[in-house]
């Protein structure tokens, strides 16, 4: 598929030819290319085991790629790991933050490791207000917090970080109706100052409403991708159950 100019000239995020053959033999991401422009969400879909969160894993360098390429901006994931990983925030399914510091401190933490030292508490105050945590909620030790409230805090930890790509894998499984709503906003907001934003999901309600591109992978290849206008009038749910019932 054909890497679009950004604004910029470039995409932010790219992809290509991304092959993964873990160690025992798995072919879990076979030749797969894509791009994400700043201000754009690109929503991954698939079944388990599709390859989606290797896609990811291979952009943060947690695991090498066998063949092809990742780049950030034009920087080539697993030859300039650190350089890339400036260019990157990360929110996990399961975020691992501090069970013992609070809110606040978590964030502290994890800017000044992101090398941000110049943020008050005030910032921290009003980041965690944005993502829709709880004035109360602000200094209570994590250990306490549900799922979605870890999961503001992640996202606030990567918006400090203020990387220009941000990604996301499955953040809104587990999530109940009103958080995943929010934070669906949330990255929409972000996506409009300007990120690039990369997120997997198992939600085909929610991955048409805020894609500006939906790509469908299965087996380890990306059988489709639409832009939001290619997706008008169509039904996500029955071009989803298409692909997976292997008609392409
Ligand atoms: N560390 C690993 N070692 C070996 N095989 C792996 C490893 N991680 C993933 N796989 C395999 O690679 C394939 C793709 O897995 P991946 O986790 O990328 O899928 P996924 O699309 O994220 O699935 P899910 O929707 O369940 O999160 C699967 O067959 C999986 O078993
Ligand atoms: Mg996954």
């Amino acid at each position: 598929m054909a890497l679009q100019d950004s604004e910029n000239g470039r995409p932010l995020l790219e992809a290509e030819n991304l092959t993964k053959r873990y160690e025992d033999g798995v072919l879990a991401l076979d030749h797969v290319s894509f791009a994400v422009q700043p201000k754009q969400i690109y929503t991954m879909l698939g079944a388990n085991g599709a390859g989606k969160t290797t896609a990811i894993n291979l952009f943060l360098n947690f695991i090498e790629p066998t063949t092809g390429e990742a780049r950030i901006d034009g920087i080539v994931t697993h030859k300039a790991p650190l350089a890339a990983k400036q260019k990157i925030a990360f929110v996990s399914e399961n975020v691992m933050l501090y069970p013992n510091f609070t809110a606040m401190q978590n964030l502290d933490f994890f800017a000044r490791l992101g090398g941000k030292t110049n943020y008050t508490k005030d910032d921290y105050r009003r980041v965690l207000l944005r993502v829709g945590l709880q004035e109360e909620a602000h200094n209570k030790r994590l250990k306490g917090f549900s799922k979605g409230m870890r999961q503001k805090c992640g996202i606030a930890i990567a918006i400090l970080k203020d990387a220009p790509a941000i990604l996301l894998d499955e953040p809104t499984s587990g999530l109940d109706p009103k958080a995943g709503f929010e934070f669906i906003h949330l990255l929409e907001s972000l996506r409009d100052e300007g990120k690039a934003i990369l997120m997997s999901t198992h939600d085909i309600f929610r991955a048409k409403e805020i894609a500006d591109v939906v790509g469908i992978m299965k087996q380890g290849q990306l059988v489709m991708q639409r832009t939001r206008k290619e997706l008008a009038g169509e039904k996500l749910e029955d071009l989803y159950m298409h692909y997976m019932a292997g008609v392409a």
